[in-house]
């Protein structure tokens, strides 16, 4: 049984960059919808017990498109949750930074790539910043439902959504100045920095917290 994970913040803290509405149908429909077809295939299942990366790593291995799309959905959205933050969190720093600065040529250039990636994302999608296992960065964009760890080797450390749903209220059609809000202003670099950790093992990786919420799904 999946349940909803909660926002870190409150649901105004980000506006107007992303508004409260916008949650209201992001997080609190969108979602909670993808969570429920996903329960809806597997409760009752040998799945149900499952981590949710199992589950999408199974569905992918079957074939199974319905539940992959919704599995895959509800993983990218809380790692998506989680690498937002409030405007004002500070930049990278240490280990993160100067990987910045050596694979993606400084945090203006990465910042520039990365606008780059999900404004050329056709159709729905995600962009990923991603560390591999020797610690080099990259960004990667995936289509729909994709999480970027299915077909790479990599840790992410961000993930910006770009399916229209998730700036359309705020932004309209403007996806590369919703992109820019969030690398410049509310990715979550706390996260960025535990998930580099992880990447180059020296921490443990985000995951889905199934039991982080009691919300119903
Ligand atoms: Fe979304």
């Amino acid at each position: 049984m999946i349940v909803s994970t909660p926002l870190n913040f409150a649901a105004d803290a980000l506006a107007p960059l992303i508004s409260a509405e916008t949650f209201a149908h992001h997080h609190g429909k969108h979602f909670a919808a993808y969570i429920k077809t996903a329960n809806d295939l597997t409760v009752g299942t040998a799945m149900e017990a499952l981590a949710l990366e199992a589950i999408v790593r199974m569905a992918k291995r079957a074939a199974n498109g319905a539940l992959f799309n919704a599995a895959g959905q509800v993983w990218n959205h809380g790692f998506f949750w989680a690498s937002l933050s409030p405007p004002g969190t500070a930049r990278p720093a240490g280990a993160l930074a100067a990987a910045i600065d050596r694979d993606l040529g400084g945090f203006a250039v990465m910042a520039s790539a990365f606008i780059a990636a999900g404004a050329g994302q056709f159709g729905s999608g995600w962009v990923w910043l991603v560390a591999g296992g020797d610690g080099r960065l990259s960004i990667i964009a995936t289509a729909d439902a994709m999480p970027v760890w299915i077909d790479h080797m990599v840790t992410p450390l961000l993930v910006c959504d770009v399916w229209e749903h998730a700036y359309y209220l705020d932004w309209h059609s403007d996806r590369r100045s919703f992109l820019t809000a969030f690398i410049e202003s509310l990715a979550n670099w706390s996260l960025a920095r535990d998930q580099y950790a992880a990447a180059i093992g020296t921490g443990d990786a985000w995951q889905f917290k199934a039991d982080a919420a009691l919300e119903p799904a």
